[in-house]
């Protein structure tokens, strides 16, 4: 088993291990006196793994009941929120009881919510399914909803007590998922680190999936233990989803999936640094290379007018900057703030 110690305002471990899934109960245990756990999972994941999870639950002495919800985007909102309410009141689950969050990154974001709330607050514990819910999602404590607004308008930082990563889980995740997942992971090497991009070059990151998941969540816990809030270096993890966000839009988050776009913007925004004369040339096409061995687009139709126009009227921005993350080569990485009126003639300068 691999271990890896978050130091938030609230520590707790990551574990990735094959099998781990099977063994949860006993793990639990051991971070938690409680008598109740509700899992929280949804309709695609809860046939593969939820009777494993309820199993191992009650081995290890709780009484654990289930909540399955709807898979998909569109269930990330404030009434499905409310029937996990429902369920967890019923079940008469007390502050000291835990939740268990059993799926993809909707899965954590919401169950992780509905914990961050319920009774003011109660434990809850990762154990994500998809990969990019192992890689990114599970770790650094952001939960949430998203409302007609926008995605992931509402919602809390609040931790797990830990994370249980099952690299096996993998296995029944379509590869349209995969594909999804190892956008983020590009995103990572990008960052942080070249020599962790250069390796991902190779083509075989999901035979060796487990240093993969590693290596990210590494990233990720130095990274938001310097800045829980996102008041500053954590924006960094937003390297490509300033503009894939905007093409989601122009999509209306439909018909191209997060990794897609994230993958699109990475390679936009690099190309962008380039043209300023901050990335050195040549950068974007080793990202668009990388992306593309792992089955993901580098470029859209949508024009530069149009990805500029939608950034600018992104619910999220606010004020008259917006921070962009570029890099200064592959591994190293920095925020700079650009005008919003000035966003299209930066990413479309020749
Ligand atoms: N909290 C954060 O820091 C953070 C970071 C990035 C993304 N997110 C959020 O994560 C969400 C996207 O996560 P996602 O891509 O995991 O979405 P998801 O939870 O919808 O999972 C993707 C699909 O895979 C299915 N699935 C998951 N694991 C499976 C498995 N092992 N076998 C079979 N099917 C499986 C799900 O049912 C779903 O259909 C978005 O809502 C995004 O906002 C949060």
């Amino acid at each position: 088993m691999k271990t890896i110690h978050v130091d938030t305002g609230n520590p707790y471990d990551i574990h990735i291990e094959r099998g781990i899934i099977n063994r949860c109960g006993s793990i639990i245990r051991e971070l938690s006196g409680a008598q109740k756990v509700t899992v929280i999972t949804d309709s695609n994941v809860a046939p593969h793994y939820q009777w494993c999870v309820l199993n191992s639950l009650s081995e290890a002495g709780f009484t654990a009941t289930s909540h399955v919800f709807q898979a998909g985007e569109q269930s990330k909102n404030l009434s499905t929120i409310a029937e996990m309410y429902n369920t967890l009141a019923d079940f008469k689950m007390t502050r000291k009881d835990i939740i268990v969050a059993l799926g993809g990154g909707v899965t954590g974001d919401m169950a992780g919510f509905a914990a961050a709330t319920y009774l003011r607050g109660i434990d809850f514990v990762q154990i994500p399914t998809s990969l990019l819910a192992q890689v990114d999602s599970s770790v650094g404590g952001k939960t949430g909803v998203d409302i007609a607004q926008g995605k992931n308008l509402v919602g809390a930082f609040y931790q797990p007590k830990a994370v249980l990563i099952d690299p096996d889980t993998l296995s029944t995740l379509p590869d349209k998922f995969i594909c999804d997942g190892m956008a983020e992971v590009i995103k990572y090497g990008c960052i942080k680190d070249k020599d962790f991009f250069d390796s991902l070059a190779k083509g075989n990151a999901l035979e060796n999936i487990e240093d993969v998941i590693e290596r990210c969540v590494t990233i990720k816990r130095d990274v938001v233990s310097r800045d829980e809030r996102e008041a500053g270096e954590r924006i960094l993890l937003n390297f490509g989803h300033t503009l894939g966000h905007a093409i989601e839009k122009l999509y209306n988050f439909n018909g191209i999936t997060h990794g897609m776009a994230v993958a699109i913007g990475m390679v936009l925004i690099t190309t962008a640094g380039e043209k300023n004369g901050i990335t050195p040339r040549g950068t974007a096409d080793k990202i668009a290379e990388v992306c593309r061995t792992y089955g993901l687009p580098t470029s859209d139709e949508a024009s530069l007018v149009e990805i500029a126009k939608a950034a600018q009227t992104d619910k999220k921005t606010s004020g008259s900057d917006i921070n962009l993350v570029l890099l200064n080569e592959i591994g190293s990485s920095f925020t700079q703030k650009v005008e919003l009126e000035k966003l299209y003639d930066f990413i479309s300068k020749n």
